[in-house]
């Protein structure tokens, strides 16, 4: 089957199925070109939880898929590629988290979305790299612990100087792999040019940056800017759409290893088998799903702008 028969394929199994298909700004160019949606972590749970199709295929990393299954429990929810997980996610353990959590009571542990359901079940409250700030702002007490991003955390701590921020010493592989000195020299190379970058980035990198956001956060302070040249610091899946829809400006990648392994498995093929046989479904057991669900709700609570 070549490309062309492949996507037809997708698209006539996505009715058949009463499907949703969302896809993460990290996945191929394929994928997202065919996705109903695509997205940041947190506006890809909201259209997972609002949605009224019967399926939602995920063509993200596992915890992603989890999360709209714990939103949307009675719908099918489908992730292609099984073995797609995130590294940083499983940086933090329920049990691990369980016994901190015993050491500090009363403290708030403030979970960030990339992070197993059975870690958020034992979270007080999720947050995305779109929200942290805000859910931090708005969780009661002078000490949080944030967990499992410590570079998250770092840049929330800095936003948020009027509580005392502490962190799990988790990192995102891929974010890590950007050296401050590929950034000095994209800068030096493109006089004018603008460096935006994710919160995952550790904070050697982010101190250089003019603007620090989530992945949708990109797409939209790209199309504002006066900027003509952006320099990215965040995976290179996010070039796809910036391109597209800024095609008067350039993006620059200062480093070739912004890939992230896990959220580049997912193929077309992959997609189509997963339609064809439906087999692939994540389903978070009920008594992980309701504490994790009531995490993600008071996450999801929090005023947006
Ligand atoms: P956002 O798309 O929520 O900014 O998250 C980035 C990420 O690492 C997802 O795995
Ligand atoms: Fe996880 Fe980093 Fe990949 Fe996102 S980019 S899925 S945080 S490893």
């Amino acid at each position: 089957m070549n490309k062309e028969e492949m996507v037809k394929e997708i698209r006539c199994l996505l009715k058949e199925r009463n499907a949703l298909l969302l896809a993460h700004n990290y996945q191929r160019d394929e994928i997202q070109e065919i996705a109903d949606i695509t997205g940041d972590s947190l506006g890809l749970s909201i259209e997972a939880a609002n949605t009224d199709k019967d399926v939602v295929v995920f063509c993200g990393v596992h915890f992603m898929a989890e999360s709209a299954s714990i939103l949307s429990p009675d719908k099918t929810v489908i992730l292609p590629r099984m073995d797609a997980g995130c590294p940083m996610a499983d940086m933090v353990d329920a049990e691990a988290l369980a016994e901190k959590k015993k050491e500090i009571p009363g403290v708030p542990i403030v979970t960030y979305v990339n992070s197993t359901a059975d870690v958020k079940a034992i979270s007080d409250i999720c947050c995305t790299s779109a929200n942290a700030v805000k859910v931090v702002r708005s969780v009661d007490g002078d000490t949080v612990l944030m967990t499992p991003d410590k570079n998250l955390a770092q840049y929330v701590a800095k936003q948020v100087p009027e509580k005392n921020v502490t962190w799990w010493e988790g990192f995102c592989p891929t974010h890590h792999l950007l050296m401050p000195e590929e950034v000095i020299k994209a800068k030096e190379d493109n006089p004018g040019a603008l460096f935006m970058a994710h919160p995952e980035c550790a904070p050697e990198i982010l101190e250089h940056a003019d603007h620090i956001c989530s992945t949708s956060g990109m797409y939209e302070f790209a199309k504002k800017t006066d900027a003509k040249k952006i320099i990215i610091g965040t995976e290179m899946g996010i070039l796809y759409r910036l391109r597209k829809e800024n095609p008067d400006k350039e993006f620059i990648l200062p480093s070739d290893c912004l890939i992230c392994p896990n959220m580049k498995l997912t193929t077309l093929e992959d997609l189509l088998e997963s339609l064809q046989t439906m087999e692939n479904v994540v389903k978070v057991p009920e008594e992980i799903r309701l504490p994790a669900k009531a995490a993600l709700d008071r996450m999801l609570a929090v005023p947006r702008d």
